[in-house]
């Protein structure tokens, strides 16, 4: 049976960096309370000019390169992102043009900060049907255009960056094993960028009211967060035959280094099985599992017949895993 093996990772991240410290000068905060409550130290930011398709781009040849392929072996391109260079047309059009990717078909998917673990079923799904052979998936953001800077408790918990994978199909032994998609809608309005769509079009009462940045109820999501990852854990192990144990690298989204330290305590995994890069990243939405990923593979951390879990939760909400066989 068709299977769809990760051939190639990638990442690219900004280099402007904003410390803490670098907060405690425009508001009131501290670099003890963002490292207590987050885990977060520092994060990049985009150069002025710079945009979400440019980040993609950028992490699409260091996977391209490392799979030793050219943009036109590419099938299909698909990019999660939430803050995309426009409302349309997807960034994965603007990307391909970039890349000069002429046979791949390409779209964008919205699942916030779930949005690449979606993708990698998405993309999954199509291998295994044999619609595509080669795939581009990316997670690229640049939260620092959305967020409200004069927000203390949202402003200091995001970065800019991405992450891409290439899929390919394969009928050997390794690849994505399974996938799991959960959302509930109920819940939209704790994680929202209310203004700029069709319920809030732009206006000067939006622009007043401060609608085009995120809004976040952070406690709330920081309880269905811990919940739904429980589930999602113990149901993914569950349907996959594998004890904790049997995990080499855990991978979550990184939006709180006491949600990833819970998780990996719950499972009894050591943290040396689990990624933890938010010290140097923030939260980076849809781009952070793809970066995380790039870093444990370009350290050689992960080999041949390993089991990988990655996890994701964000707006919606949604929230998803994926168990890979390296
Ligand atoms: N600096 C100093 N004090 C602050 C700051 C700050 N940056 N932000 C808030 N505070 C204050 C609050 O005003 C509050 O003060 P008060 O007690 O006088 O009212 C106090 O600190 C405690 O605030 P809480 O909101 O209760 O802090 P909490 O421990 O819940 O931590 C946090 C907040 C870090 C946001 C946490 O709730 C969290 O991480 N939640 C999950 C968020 C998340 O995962 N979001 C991403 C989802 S993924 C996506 O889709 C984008």
């Amino acid at each position: 049976m068709l299977k769809a093996k990760i051939i190639a990772t990638g990442s690219y991240l900004p280099e402007k960096r904003l410390t803490n410290f670098d907060f405690e000068k425009m508001i009131d905060t501290s670099d003890d309370w963002i490292t207590e409550r987050t885990g977060i130290k520092e994060r990049r930011i985009a150069e002025d000019g710079q945009s979400t398709s440019d980040l993609a781009y950028e992490a699409s040849k260091n996977a391209l390169r490392q799979a030793g392929l050219e943009a036109d072996d590419l099938d299909l391109i698909i990019v999660a992102t939430v803050t995309g260079d426009m409302i349309f047309p997807a960034t994965a059009c603007l990307l391909q043009n970039l890349l000069s990717a002429k046979k791949a078909a390409a779209f964008d998917i919205n699942a916030v900060c779930s949005g690449f673990v979606y993708g990698l079923s998405v993309a999954n799904s199509f291998i295994r049907a044999g619609t595509y052979k080669r795939i581009l998936l990316v997670g690229a953001e640049i939260y620092s255009r959305i967020i409200d800077w004069e927000d203390r408790t949202t402003c200091i918990l995001f970065g800019d960056g991405a992450g891409a994978v290439i899929l390919e199909a394969t009928d050997g032994d390794s690849g994505i094993v399974s996938t799991r998609l959960c959302s509930d809608g109920s819940l939209w309005e704790i994680l929202t960028l209310p203004g700029g769509g069709s319920k809030y079009p732009p206006s000067e009462e939006t622009i007043r009211k401060r609608l085009h940045f995120l809004k976040m109820n952070g406690k709330e999501i920081f309880k269905a967060a811990v919940k739904a990852l429980q589930t999602l854990v113990d149901d993914t192990l569950k349907e996959n035959n594998l004890k904790p144990s049997q995990l080499s690298v855990l991978i979550l989204h990184q939006a709180n280094l006491r949600i990833i330290q819970a998780a990996a305590a719950r499972l009894g995994l050591p943290m040396d099985k689990v990624v933890v890069n938010i010290d140097k990243y923030g939260n980076t939405s849809a781009a952070s599992v793809p970066i995380a990923l790039d870093e444990v593979v370009r350290a050689g951390k992960v080999k041949e017949g390993d089991y990988i879990l990655l996890e994701a939760f964000g707006g919606g909400l949604t929230w998803a895993s994926a168990l890979i066989k390296w």
